[in-house]
């Protein structure tokens, strides 16, 4: 059932445009246009969802806690709404005070995740007996409409990207950002706070992102197996992104530590200089992710400080940046699209480079030891 892939890991890296465009059928409304009087998203949420909604709050755990942090990013530049994120295993000790006018979103691609159905249910408890707009306010984002989660909460986005049997989660998180893009969107729309144009604009890159991550795929899997050879021994690794390529750094970290047990850290860019600068040297190798946007230049500028402590230096970053070419050592080009948009391409690269070193090591890729594909247990 690999279907000629040497691990299920891979196979579930290069679904990922099919999962992306079942993604776009499943949200996206083909018949609506700017004239329209209706959301150009399909999901399905009560009504009393939208009315007054004034906070968002995200519990979820390791990768989904990653899509999280972008889901936050988005939800608080597209739809103006103030968004937290929590790990479900430290809010459910300690919940942020609720208002009725709070929807909180549990994120796990299983479903089946202790820490998050527990601070849901807690979440639910605290719901019961209110308003019906206040119960209504209580999302599940999931790959598994029919598990723990999808009985435990009002309503689900499901996040249509099948089976996933890596224990390195890959296909399940590009489609979470597909969710929170539709729900971003969503919220958007009946918060007005877009344009029809600027819609249009997010709804036409949004379509153009299967080609996009195929090309990615069809141009560098070669190049980053080859480069893999070079990163066999190597004992730490750092990733760094800014905005809303923070998150994608700390997926590019977890997914090496996961699955090739290197110890790997992700940083924001701009707080290297406040301690973590002083583990580089020429051992270190530094993956910055540098794609064009509000914090392009900080961002290589940033890479330039850890060049400067004689690190290897790997850009996620478009060919076109003629200036990024010069300052790192190793590309790995992404095509050019807007910032807002960037996560989803710039973390096929660090999949494939966590997969090959990993396979290089000669490790188990898809049953990583001490990892369940998911944690059952507090
Ligand atoms: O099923 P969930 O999304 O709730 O799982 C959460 C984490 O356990 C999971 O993302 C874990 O970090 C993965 N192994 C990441 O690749």
């Amino acid at each position: 059932e690999k279907q000629g892939f040497k691990h299920f890991m891979l196979k579930e890296i290069y679904e990922q445009p099919g999962v992306v465009r079942a993604c776009l059928e499943a949200y996206l409304d083909t018949s609506w246009s700017p004239e329209s009087a209706t959301s150009p998203i399909k999901l399905n949420l009560a009504p009393e969802l939208y009315s007054d909604l004034k906070q968002v709050q995200i519990v979820a755990c390791g990768t989904s806690w990653h899509a999280s942090l972008v889901g936050k990013y988005l939800i608080e530049q597209l739809a103006g709404i103030p968004t937290m994120v929590q790990y479900a295993s430290e809010f459910r000790y300690a919940p942020s005070p609720l208002t009725p006018n709070t929807l909180t979103i549990g994120v796990t691609q299983s479903g089946e995740t202790a820490d998050t159905l527990a601070a849901l249910e807690m979440e639910k408890q605290r719901r019961a007996g209110q308003s019906p707009r206040f119960e209504a306010r209580l999302l599940g984002i999931t790959n598994r409409p029919e598990s723990s989660l999808g009985h435990m909460v009002p309503q689900v986005i499901d996040t249509h990207a099948g089976i996933e049997i890596g224990v390195a989660a890959t296909k399940t998180f590009v489609a979470q950002l597909m969710a929170f893009y539709a729900l971003a969107l969503d919220l958007a729309y009946h918060q007005q706070t877009l344009s029809a144009t600027r819609l249009e604009q997010i709804l036409l890159g949004l379509r153009q992102l299967p080609a996009q991550i195929e090309l990615i795929l069809e141009s560098q899997e070669r190049y980053i197996e080859e480069l893999a050879h070079d990163f066999a021994e190597t004992q730490d690794f750092i990733f760094l992104g800014r905005g809303i390529n923070f998150p994608i750094a700390l997926e590019g970290a977890l997914k090496l530590k996961e699955i090739s047990y290197i110890h790997a850290e992700g940083y924001p860019a701009g707080e290297m200089k406040h301690g973590p600068i002083a583990l580089l040297d020429a051992k270190v190798p530094v993956v910055a992710i540098a794609t064009p946007g509000l914090v392009y230049e900080k961002v290589l500028s940033n890479a330039q400080e850890a060049k400067a402590r004689d690190a290897r230096l790997i850009g996620v970053t478009p060919l076109e940046a003629s200036e990024s070419a010069e300052i790192f050592d190793d590309l790995l080009p992404v095509p050019v699209v807007e910032e807002l948009l960037s996560p989803i391409l710039a973390v096929i690269p660090l999949q494939l480079l966590a997969y090959h070193i990993a396979a290089r090591r000669g490790l188990d890729v898809d049953q990583p030891r001490n990892l369940a594909k998911s944690v059952t247990v507090e």
